[in-house]
């Protein structure tokens, strides 16, 4: 087995396993922040990523996807009922948004949880090279540290939460809370995306674990283990490379054009999750349509909701909603050749995503909870002449970086609504001003500034960083 010095291990690889509308197999970019995030970077240096490949069954052996080599851990259906659909995403990804939805419990999930965490464990402890850095991701994996440790202490061991970490009162309804905490303490740094959550977690486990702790440092058994906030990023020259390119800058007119070219373009790109704040905005649009403040004729909104963990059941219930009310919208409010909502469910590619980020007048992210929302922040590094009003809920994590958006409160409907209305008519040197120093923001802290902060922090011999340049 060949081996790496640098070992990212995430629930999904980078490629997802798909099948193509003629049933032939496919093998396309995997959906969300995580991956956005990571792939440009692997990309500069030799690494393994360990992860699922999409499907059921045996592990495919899969090509290296832009240098990066791929090692697969199989998942049977079992696995991804009760680890991935269960365990992973209706009971930890609802707890750690807000609670939005309820969060189910399952002893059979927690057991599918452990039996999975420690075979992705065993995956990494086989490719990594003696004293390799691993970087293990997000909240399907919170066992792995500490399972990894166990099996090879001679690693350097770094932890990063994608999404949120809840308030106490929320972390302590779960069961098993103390080995969730005790799994994520087997890393050398655990790295969150906001400094509130690096403080939940310092004080859970102060509660729960009787360990001494501060924000930056948590005393556990002989070692010292570091937290911090490092907000995630993205590629900010290559998405405003892309949206200034002619070919991007041709694709937006083509969209304008097909839009019926209308005075404002609202925008707004999500997976189809109940955290995105989708019904609210709706029912946003849907009054302002039904008082007069927005017409058809001259305003569209341009839905992107991409379909995501389709077999969990409060996903289905929410798409099943959504395209009920969209319906609902079209009919009383469209006009032949004019709907209120044009509604996508399709994947868009990197290209188009910055094409119809450069359609947009406003950019509306309102999530209810958000870890970060890369999709805010793809938009302004879009906007390459400056101009473009991003509407930001204050729930995503990227609303403390990019404080000059429109920020509004999504549980707010009147709030949200005269969120929409300023943007829309907002001063276009307002606008000018708010998206110059967002972006300058962003050309500062990229995914780059974002990977050197966290490897400088985990890395201390400096080995690392040195590669990565
Ligand atoms: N995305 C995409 N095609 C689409 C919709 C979304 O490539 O049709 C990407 C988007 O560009 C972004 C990511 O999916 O990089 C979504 O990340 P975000 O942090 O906004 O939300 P998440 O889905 O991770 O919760
Ligand atoms: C969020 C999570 C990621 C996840 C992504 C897409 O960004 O933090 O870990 O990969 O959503 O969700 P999915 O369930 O399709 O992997």
């Amino acid at each position: 087995m060949r081996q790496s010095s640098l070992v990212v291990v995430a629930m999904r690889l980078p490629i997802d396993d798909s099948v193509a509308p003629d049933g032939a197999c496919e093998w396309r970019r995997s959906p969300g922040g995580l991956v956005s995030a990571l792939h440009p970077l692997l990309r500069q240096t030799p690494a393994t990523w360990v992860g699922w490949a999409g499907g059921s069954g045996p592990a495919p052996s899969l090509p290296d996807v832009d240098g990066v080599r791929m090692h697969t851990v199989p998942l049977t259906l079992d696995d991804l009922r009760d680890h991935y659909e269960g365990f992973a995403n209706a009971t930890l990804w609802p707890l750690y948004h807000d609670a939005v939805e309820q969060p189910e419990h399952h002893r059979r999930w927690w057991e599918a949880y452990q039996r999975v965490n420690q075979r992705y464990a065993e995956a990494t402890a086989a490719v990594a090279e003696p004293g390799a850095i691993v970087w293990v991701q997000d909240y399907h994996l919170q066992l792995v540290p500490g399972l990894l440790r166990a099996l090879r202490p001679d690693l350097r061991i770094g932890f990063f939460l994608h999404v949120p970490f809840p308030p106490p009162e929320l972390f302590m309804q779960l069961p098993r809370r103390a080995e969730l905490l005790r799994g994520m303490l087997g890393a050398d740094l655990v790295g969150f995306q906001r400094a509130q959550a690096a403080h939940n977690f310092a004080q859970l486990t102060t509660k729960v674990l009787g360990v001494s702790a501060t924000d930056r440092r948590i005393a556990v058994d002989d070692r010292v283990v570091r937290i911090g906030a490092f907000p995630v990023s993205i590629d900010t020259a290559e998405m405003s490379a892309l949206a200034g390119s002619p070919e991007v800058a041709e694709r937006a007119q083509r969209f304008r054009r097909d839009l019926g070219d209308p005075a404002h373009v609202i925008l707004s790109v999500d997976r189809m999750d109940y955290t995105k704040g989708i019904e609210q905005r709706l029912t946003a649009y849907s009054e302002l349509l039904a008082s007069g403040h927005v017409k058809v004729r001259d305003t569209v909104l341009v839905q992107v909701a991409v379909p995501s963990r389709e077999r969990v059941g409060q996903y289905q219930v929410l798409r099943d909603r959504v395209e009920r009310e969209v319906g609902r919208i079209n009919g009383e409010f469209g006009r032949v050749g004019e709907p209120a909502i044009h509604y996508l469910t399709q994947p868009f590619d990197r290209a188009e995503l910055a094409a119809l980020y450069r359609v947009a007048d406003v950019m509306a992210v309102t999530p209810l909870r958000d870890g970060m929302n890369l999709v805010a922040k793809e938009y302004v590094a879009a906007r390459v002449d400056d101009s473009g009003a991003l509407l930001l809920s204050e729930f995503a994590g990227s609303a403390t970086e990019l404080s000059q958006a429109y920020l509004v409160n999504p549980h707010d409907l009147e709030g949200l609504k005269q969120g929409l209305l300023s943007a829309l008519e907002a001063d276009p040197a307002d606008v000018t001003t708010r998206m110059r120093a967002m972006r300058a923001h962003l050309h500062r802290y990229d995914i780059r500034a974002w990977a050197r902060s966290y490897l400088s922090a985990l890395d201390e011999s400096g080995s690392l960083l040195h590669r990565l340049g």
